[in-house]
């Protein structure tokens, strides 16, 4: 019998930032508890990590055994793959319109209640066809790709009807089938009520329970889901509903908490035991509370609290310190943040979150992979997980979130296969 070959070996790696050993989603100092290897090389096989250390470990282990594939890092530093744990990812149209309302003066929630907002998308997307919608997603995907992201949670949510949130679903999982890129499929029917369901919101929730939820079950098309709970939107016991008739058919529950009025939907996501809730920014120190004693992993979206130009941020150093562990997504939409850059959320949320660049490589590494229940595959680099990492065009951590704006990724590796080589496509 002869031994397989290595595929690929990285080596001559300046810093090799692991993230090994976490025992769960790192919070309070582990978030800075990087793993670092000064000097180091991984050797893949085949999709998966069969050594990773410094380099002369690395090579004693694969003495003997034929390395198809080198590559020179130059001194350069490595991470695992990024991972967005939260994006709306399949989408029609877009709301470049809304920046000149915004400028008047105009709120999320003021353009949303005049139906505009996530109306006007959902306008937008029942109209397009899911080519549209695919090829459209597609090119976000390639971007994110580009700056270093190997898996995307990607949620459904402007369809609104059970035919145009299957529609969205059903993109999302051609996307995850033809695409390099991991999806992870979210249903967010609950993301608004539909204009034509406007004053009757709770039949609206009868409709997610009795119909949606079971027929995106059945069809095996996610995962998790989601709902927006917020003022105007839907109510903490509508939420709760929602959750509640989702977990008992297998979902995994996520809930968009308190990002701009203090709800108490931290609250029930410590009570249902989601396994993340997003945004925050209004939450309450009880609410964190709950959430940290349900292990309710917090996701902050510092991109969107941006670009909605909100006079607050998510307290991510109270979260820290109460040891509930953050991760960072971008939030990507076309209304709230209209970006796919997970490097300018490094910067946001060192420079508005107040987050030092290891915690916030933590939080978009092994936290969350947590965030999306995929961190036995993903988010550290560690003997048989997936080879996803990137190489970029520096030498040290901080130089990304510092030198903000532009694209540092050089090489990217996705399940073992070079995708990105020196900023570019790269197929063999
Ligand atoms: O997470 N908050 C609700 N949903 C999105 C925004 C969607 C949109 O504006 O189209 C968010 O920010
Ligand atoms: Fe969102």
């Amino acid at each position: 019998m002869t031994t397989k070959p290595i595929d690929l070996l990285i080596y001559n790696i300046g810093t090799l930032l692991t993230l090994q050993g976490s025992n769960g989603p790192r919070k309070g100092a582990e978030m800075s508890e990087l793993s670092p290897i000064t000097g180091g090389a991984v050797a893949i096989q085949g999709e998966r990590i069969f050594a990773v250390g410094t380099e002369e470990d690395v090579r004693a282990q694969i003495a003997g055994m034929t390395i198809i594939q080198s590559i020179d890092a130059r001194g350069q530093l490595v991470t695992p793959g990024l991972v967005d744990p939260h994006t709306h990812l399949v989408h029609g149209g877009s709301r470049e319109h809304e920046l000149a309302l915004k400028l008047q003066g105009a709120s999320y929630l003021e353009i949303l209640a005049q139906g505009g907002g996530i109306l006007s998308t959902v306008r937008a997307t029942r109209t397009a066809t899911e080519f549209e919608l695919y090829q459209k997603a597609k090119r976000s995907l390639d971007i994110m790709l580009k700056y270093g992201v190997t898996t995307v949670e990607s949620k459904s949510g402007y369809g609104l009807t059970l035919e145009d949130e299957l529609k969205q679903l059903r993109v999302t999982q051609r996307l995850h089938e033809t695409h390099p890129v991991d999806l992870v499929s979210t249903f967010m029917g609950a993301h608004m009520v539909p204009e034509e369901y406007k004053g009757r919101s709770d039949e609206y929730v009868q409709l997610l329970i009795n119909e949606m939820l079971p027929a995106v079950k059945q069809q095996g098309l996610a995962e998790f889901c989601d709902v927006f709970c917020e003022h105007g939107v839907f109510s903490v016991e509508q939420s709760e509903r929602i959750l509640s008739a989702a977990r008992d058919l297998g979902f995994g529950l996520k809930i968009h908490a308190d990002e701009i009025e203090p709800m108490g939907g931290a609250n029930l996501a410590g009570k249902l035991g989601c396994i993340s809730a997003e945004h925050l920014l209004a939450a309450s120190d009880e609410g964190l509370r709950s959430m940290q004693q349900a292990g309710v992993i917090a996701v902050c979206l510092p991109a969107t609290s941006f670009n909605l130009r909100l006079k607050n941020h998510a307290r991510a150093r109270t979260m820290i310190e109460m040891e509930l562990p953050v991760a960072l997504s971008t939030d990507y939409n076309p209304g709230s943040s209209p970006t796919e850059s997970m490097q300018l959320v490094m910067t946001l949320a060192c420079l508005n979150l107040e987050m030092i660049p290891e915690e916030v490589l933590t939080a978009i590494t092994i936290n969350a992979a947590h965030a999306i229940g995929r961190a036995d595959e993903i988010g550290s680099l560690e003997v048989g997980k997936l080879a996803d990492l990137v190489m970029y065009n520096a030498n040290n951590l901080a130089y990304l979130p510092y030198h903000f704006g532009i694209n540092h990724v050089n090489t990217v590796i996705k399940r073992g296969n070079i995708v990105v080589s020196d900023g570019h496509f790269f197929s063999k």
